[in-house]
């Protein structure tokens, strides 16, 4: 099977749509409430949007698989350090399993190194996010919270010490949190 990655571009919004909806579909959620389709929408619609770091995987001339990358940033207590976050990563619930999402976060990692990156974030599976090298983000002291004990919470050197002296309260950019001010 040929997978090709590649920018996303404006013919690829509708089936963006359904990729991220098949791969979700096991956490039913409707489209009106906070939803993944939803966010990958209002990243695209704001000034944080990355196209270089926005990819669909094709096979076949078919978008099976999906990923974004967003700018992120690590409040610590004197300073703010810019990091990178990955959300939301997506494959057709035809085409899981095959390493699709395999190839779009190793791509995306190598996009965001070459853009100039140091580090990335993510929150997800331990042994899905270990298997590209992510530690515990709690390692570096980097949390959502001041308790740094988040489980799921992982993060990645994109250069050699590219997390020294770093540690905070990871900040989504604004897509991720509603009026209120709640992460969604
Ligand atoms: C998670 C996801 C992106 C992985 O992509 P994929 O193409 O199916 O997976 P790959 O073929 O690249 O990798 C397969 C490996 O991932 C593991 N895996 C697949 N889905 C997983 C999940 N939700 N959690 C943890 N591990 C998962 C498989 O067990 C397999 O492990 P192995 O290599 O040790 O055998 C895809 O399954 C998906 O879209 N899932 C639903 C949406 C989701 O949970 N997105 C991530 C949160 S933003």
């Amino acid at each position: 099977m040929e997978i090709l990655v590649r920018k996303e571009t404006k013919e690829d919004y509708n089936s963006i749509r359904e990729v991220i909806k098949s791969a979700f579909k096991a956490i039913e959620k409707t489209d009106n409430e906070f939803n993944e389709w939803t966010l990958a929408e209002r990243i695209r619609d704001s000034e944080y949007y990355i196209n270089d770091l926005s990819l669909v995987a094709e096979v076949d001339g078919t978008v099976v698989g999906h990923i974004m990358f967003t700018p992120l940033k690590i409040k610590g207590s004197t300073a703010c350090y810019e990091s990178l976050d990955l959300a939301p990563v997506s494959v057709h619930e035809d085409f899981q399993n095959q390493g699709i999402g395999k190839l779009l976060v190793r791509s995306g990692i190598e996009i965001a190194k070459r853009l100039g990156y140091k580090s990335l974030i993510v929150m997800g599976h331990p042994k899905y996010y270990q298997s590209f090298g992510f530690e515990l983000a709690s390692n570096w002291k980097i949390g959502l919270d001041t308790n740094f004990n988040s489980k799921y919470l992982f993060a990645l050197e994109l250069v050699e010490g590219g997390l020294d002296g770093v540690s905070g309260v990871v900040e989504y950019c604004p897509p991720f949190y509603n009026e209120n001010g709640e992460l969604i």
